[in-house]
């Protein structure tokens, strides 16, 4: 998969890109990022990328011409065009495994106090992470791209996203490591016994009740 991500601040994902698990899913070629500075696809002999709104307000407004220009020279029949913005569908895990299974996605970063709404005809879809406003779409992307990373093929262990929250509407169980007494919090006896067929039904039974208790929305949608 191909990740071109479209940012005025291609510095914040520079210890993004190159820790953990992203640099090594880059490094071993599962995934191709590219962080494009929209300021170089200004036309303007300032490298000028907003200005004021019309109609007055508050902030400067991104215009329209690098970012239809940044599309234009990276966009493919194959890609998908996401643009992060608070108005934008609630992000989900289902999304990212759709998203999981594209070729080549183009992100787009607003910033600022916003982007001239031109712009929204470029985006296939617009994304939110959630009901709170951030200074600009950079961890936006990240948090969409890191999602998305982790489900492609090779980059870790394939029963792990079996296991992760929200996988079919469940919460995620309960895990213990060393040692099996701490502070006199005991790991449950359960999982000291061996037995698998026990252990995992204690798990889905966990599974079941922490999903109730923490988040009953879930369980409504099985
Ligand atoms: N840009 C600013 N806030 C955002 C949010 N909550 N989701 C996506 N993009 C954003």
């Amino acid at each position: 998969m191909k990740i071109d991500i479209l940012t005025l601040f291609p510095g914040m994902f520079e210890g993004f890109l190159n820790e953990s698990i992203i640099a090594r899913a880059r490094k071993k070629n599962h995934v191709q990022i590219n962080v494009h500075d929209i300021r170089a696809y200004s036309k303007d002999p300032h490298k000028k990328v907003d200005d004021y709104g019309y109609g007055g307000g508050k902030g400067m407004v991104l215009m329209p011409q690098p970012i239809f220009d940044a599309v234009e020279d990276l966009k493919t029949e194959e890609s998908k065009v996401l643009l992060m913005t608070p108005q934008g569908e609630p992000y989900k895990q289902e999304k990212a495994y759709d998203l999981s299974k594209e070729k080549h996605l183009i992100i787009i970063c607003g910033h600022y106090e916003g982007f001239d709404e031109r712009i929204r005809s470029l985006a296939d879809m617009e994304v939110s992470i959630g009901d709170y406003v951030l200074t600009g779409g950079e961890l936006a992307s990240m948090v969409i791209t890191d999602s998305i990373v982790r489900l492609l093929d090779g980059v870790i262990a394939k029963d792990s996203h079996i296991q992760d929250s929200f996988h079919e509407n469940l919460l995620d169980y309960p895990v213990y490591t060393k040692p099996e007494d701490f502070r006199g919090m005991k790991v449950p006896a359960v999982l000291l016994s061996g037995h698998h067929k026990n252990i995992n039904e204690w798990r889905y039974e966990e599974q079941r009740k922490r999903t109730k208790l923490r988040r009953p929305d879930l369980l409504e949608k099985r």
